[in-house]
């Protein structure tokens, strides 16, 4: 599951918890229309908000906005999707709606009857287990956190159906190094991302010296994205589409698709980068230079082709030199601007680029033919 890592859509980022069956619908159709189910985004992940109260045998019912979600599951598959949901190994969600605690295997075998694809396990009320029964000792509480989702794995594989399990618990307790023992496929690396260039780039940007725990089949997840949600310039945007598609992290948009411009599209479908973000070696991106506020990253690539991307965090335009033995290339270089959707010819050893505010230049090389 998951060689490649995971794209889709959220409700999250943009609707938070007013979400509803009809709304879920319009995005899974908008998904198609737009053309974004073809380039790759299949996943229609509802996150926390669907949640209604656990009756007196133990099932966990939705609330009244999602009157029959196994219909909604075969609507999302009908349309050649994936359907995603969310809940927590806690008591409740950090909105404080019934989770999965003490009924891990119940809403598992429920979650495979509806169709379910996905989950996203969400740590919220689970964090005042861990404080009242470890008290006070890290590691015993790390390893509460680490059974907790042991068992919601287990009870996923009991289920019999192929479940992708997405962790969400901020990053505590170095998650990378255990992720995949407890089957994860995905895992956050940090805080909630929110639509802004500072918190995006604590998310993107921090996770530098991470990129060795990802690979096929378990990612580094820096949260969804918020391309299209009206808090960043373009430039922004592009950083952070870019720095994503570098750290082979999962592109689950968390946009309203039945509203966005053609800067958004041009961002979210720009299949040159999406394939960068997809590439079947599945090596994520390390960073190689930083000055300051300039970073390079770079990506080796499928039949020894390379991605670079040159990030200017400086709020005014700025030179960045792109040496090739900084990036580790041998011999000469032709490069193609994956913004530009341009070749712009063989670079020399050193080459200067004029990169925007908060901007990024990103670049595909490969071996020129001789
Ligand atoms: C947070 C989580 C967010 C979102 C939210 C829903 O704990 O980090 O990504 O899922 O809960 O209430």
């Amino acid at each position: 599951m998951a060689a490649t890592p995971p794209m889709g859509w959220s409700t999250w980022n943009h609707f938070h918890h007013d979400i509803s069956d009809a709304l879920v619908r319009r995005e899974a159709d908008a998904l198609v229309s737009s053309g974004m189910r073809d380039a790759g985004y299949v996943y229609v992940n509802i996150d926390g908000g669907w949640q209604g109260y656990r009756d007196a045998q133990g099932v966990l019912h939705p609330n009244s906005n999602f009157p029959d979600m196994k219909a909604l599951g075969r609507y999302i598959h009908s349309k050649g999707l994936r359907f995603g949901i969310y809940s927590g190994p806690g008591p409740r969600s950090c909105a404080g709606q019934p989770t999965s605690y003490g009924y891990e295997a119940q809403d598992a075998r429920m979650f495979a009857s509806w169709g379910v694809d996905f989950l996203k396990y969400d740590l919220c009320s689970f964090r005042d287990i861990m404080k009242e029964q470890s008290k006070g000792d890290v590691a015993k509480s790390d390893a509460l956190m680490k059974a907790a989702y042991e068992k919601m794995h287990e009870a996923l594989e009991a289920a019999g159906r192929p479940i992708l399990f997405s962790l969400c618990q901020y990053g505590w307790g170095e998650v990378w190094t255990w992720g995949p023992e407890v089957g994860a496929s995905m895992w956050r690396t940090g805080e909630d991302i929110s639509d802004r260039y500072d918190s995006m780039s604590l998310n993107g940007f921090g996770q530098a010296g991470l990129e060795k725990f990802a690979g096929p089949g378990h990612w580094n997840d820096p949260d969804f994205l918020e391309v299209g949600n009206g808090g960043m310039t373009e430039d922004e945007q592009k950083t952070h589409f870019s720095l994503w598609a570098m750290m082979a992290a999962p592109l689950i948009a968390g946009n309203d698709l039945t509203q966005m411009s053609e800067q958004t599209r041009r961002i979210l479908l720009n299949r040159e980068i999406i394939a960068v973000d997809q590439d079947a070696l599945g090596r994520a991106a390390s960073r190689v230079f930083k000055a300051g506020p300039i970073e390079v990253w770079a990506r080796p690539l499928e039949g020894g082709a390379m991605a670079v991307a040159l990030f200017n965090r400086t709020t005014g335009a700025t030179r960045i030199t792109l040496r090739l033995k900084d990036v580790g290339w041998q011999g000469p270089a032709a490069a193609r601007d994956l913004w530009e959707h341009k070749g712009i010819g063989v670079l020399s050893p050193e080459t200067a680029f004029t990169v925007p505010a908060h901007g990024v230049t990103m670049l595909r090389l490969t071996h020129p033919e001789r």
